[in-house]
């Protein structure tokens, strides 16, 4: 083992640590536990824009759970509205569209290649077998078990499970899926059941290119949206 492979745990602990001071026990807890790719801040801009659609009518959401700590910190926010969770569980889909830049290309092939770590040096979660009832065990331990209490995970490409899905309106959504087309195609069926004053939150915006084009897109084409620029900008639904 190399000596990087011990101190970068180490010291993204320290940042995490050192920056989350302004986080809820749940935030630091899924960041300490290995359960998310979001970094302090962008946990701190999920907990602001969940706490302002808690009058807003609908359910929540997220495209792209991966190992559930996003997940499972909008669920605890979600009170007696359903929570949805939509991911493949496994490994992630190729980026296709012309529209998505080398660096997704280029992270892509790095992952199918095998070659992927994991966050603190762990296994990549697309490798694992096990990963959705990894998933479901990590939302239990929370207290939030899935498949009661309104609390929803679906397996599969998000263009085949989200059909299959009676929803009628939406407050908050969470789109953290990398590449154009999960992310164009999320905004579009999104968007036609946000309430008013409801919120998307868009995690890859400045990360990468494809995600980038598609929310620009989107909001040329619906200027009933706001854009509200930060780490992970918040497109929120005008009233
Ligand atoms: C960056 S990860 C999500 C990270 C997670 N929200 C967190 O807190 O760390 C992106 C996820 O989106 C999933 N994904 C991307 N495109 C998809 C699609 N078309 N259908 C289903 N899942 C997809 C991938 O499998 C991956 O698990």
């Amino acid at each position: 083992m190399m000596i990087t492979d011990t101190i970068r745990p180490l010291a993204r602990r320290l940042r995490n640590h050192l920056s989350s001071h302004k986080l809820s026990e749940l935030s630091r807890a899924v960041t300490d536990e290995g359960l998310t790719y979001l970094s302090p801040t962008k946990l701190a801009r999920m907990e602001e824009a969940l706490d302002s659609v808690q009058n807003i009518p609908g359910d929540f959401a997220e495209f792209g759970v991966a190992l559930g700590g996003s997940a499972i910190l909008i669920t605890s926010q979600a009170g007696d509205r359903n929570f949805h969770g939509f991911d493949v569980f496994g490994m992630i889909p190729e980026p296709t569209s012309e529209k998505d830049d080398q660096k997704s290309k280029s992270r892509y092939e790095k992952i199918k290649s095998g070659a992927s770590r994991g966050i603190d040096g762990q296994q990549y979660y697309g490798y694992r077998d096990e990963l959705f009832f990894e998933v479901k065990d990590s939302f239990a331990r929370h207290g939030l078990p899935v498949g009661i209490n309104g609390v929803h995970l679906h397996q599969g490409l998000f263009e085949e499970t989200l059909p299959t899905v009676p929803i009628e309106s939406l407050a908050f959504v969470h789109v953290d899926c990398d590449w154009y087309d999960p992310v164009a195609y999320c905004l579009r069926e999104v968007a036609r059941k946000l309430s008013p004053g409801g919120v998307i939150l868009i995690d890859d915006y400045h990360d990468y290119g494809g995600c980038r084009t598609a929310v620009e897109e989107f909001l040329s084409g619906n200027p009933d949206f706001g854009f509200e620029d930060g780490a992970n900008p918040v497109l929120r639904r005008k009233v």
